[in-house]
């Protein structure tokens, strides 16, 4: 049961992280010195995915640029001797075979995953919001899930992690029929950021999915949602009276870098996780008067 496919939307208009959107897209923000994006083209390749689906918006050509071949930059700069660097942007741009959708009008999250429709065709494959990064010990989160979903027989997987009670508006919350072990629940509903007395639970679908085709039946049938929005948590509630659907609670740190404060935290936490960092910002960080 093979996944070699991820879809990243990266097409939506970042309005929470203004004004910096405006010119540059938020998943092309840098976490140190990658940008946001290329911590989930990280996971998905740990998962042993070897094509990646960026949902782009027209002017997102940063993104192209990023995972290109440039010889000519890469030749510049074994001139000037620095092959190391050379080798690095040379790896970025040939560790997958990467793909290009252009989502023209900004209609949801479903809406740009149904873009990647004629690029997936019958493939099984994962989707991952391109704004949400983990950091983990072990398996990345995605290959914890691709695993499920070979466990569970190709059907959808929902990867999320409990919350705070108070929080689960803010998520798709889930109805749990059965649990099967630990990490895995079958589910009976799924409903999109609930009223509090309303949630049916605390688990909460954070940005990451492992689907099989049949999800863009529904998506192609799918109308406009909560916000006006093409959402794909009402695809998967389609996809439920159908066949079983079920939630992965994943192991590992999730940071929301779509969201300012999420974004500084992920930042802080992966540069005191690399060595030429963690001294010096430590030392920094208790200098500092609070
Ligand atoms: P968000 O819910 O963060 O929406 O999308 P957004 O529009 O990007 O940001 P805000 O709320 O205005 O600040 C989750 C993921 O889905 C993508 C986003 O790029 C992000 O990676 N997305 C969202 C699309 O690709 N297309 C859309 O129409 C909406």
């Amino acid at each position: 049961m093979n996944v070699k496919y991820a879809v990243i939307p990266c097409a939506g208009k970042g309005t929470r992280f203004l004004p910096i959107t405006k010119g540059v897209a938020k998943e092309m923000c840098p976490i140190v010195d990658r940008p946001t994006l290329d911590y989930i083209v990280e996971e998905c390749l740990d998962a042993g995915i070897t094509d990646i689906v960026f949902i782009i918006s027209e002017g997102k050509d940063d993104i192209k640029k990023y995972y290109s071949l440039d010889e000519e930059y890469e030749k510049d700069l074994i001139d000037h001797g620095k092959k190391d660097f050379a080798d690095l942007i040379h790896k970025i741009a040939t560790k997958a075979n990467f793909h290009y959708v252009i989502q023209h009008e900004q209609l949801g999250l479903g809406h740009a995953v149904l873009q990647a429709k004629d690029v997936i065709k019958d493939n099984n494959f994962v989707v991952c919001c391109g704004d949400d990064i983990c950091t983990y010990q072990g398996d990345s989160p995605v290959k914890q899930l691709v695993k499920a979903f070979e466990k569970v027989g190709g059907k959808t997987i929902v990867g999320g992690q409990k919350v705070k009670h108070e929080n689960i508006v803010k998520y798709g919350a889930m109805g749990v029929q059965k649990q099967l072990d630990e990490k895995t629940y079958l589910l009976s509903h799924i409903v999109e950021k609930p009223k509090l007395e309303e949630a049916p639970s605390d688990l909460a679908s954070l940005g990451k999915w492992v689907f099989n085709s049949k999800i863009f039946e529904e998506l192609d049938h799918t109308p406009k949602g909560a916000g006006g929005e093409i959402q794909l948590t009402d695809a998967i509630a389609q996809i439920m009276k159908k066949e079983e659907v079920y939630y992965y609670d994943f192991d590992g740190k999730r940071y929301d870098c779509g969201d300012k404060l999420g974004y500084l935290e992920a930042i802080i936490d992966v540069a005191l996780s690399r060595d030429e960092f963690r001294e010096g910002l430590i030392r920094h960080i208790k200098s500092l008067k609070f």
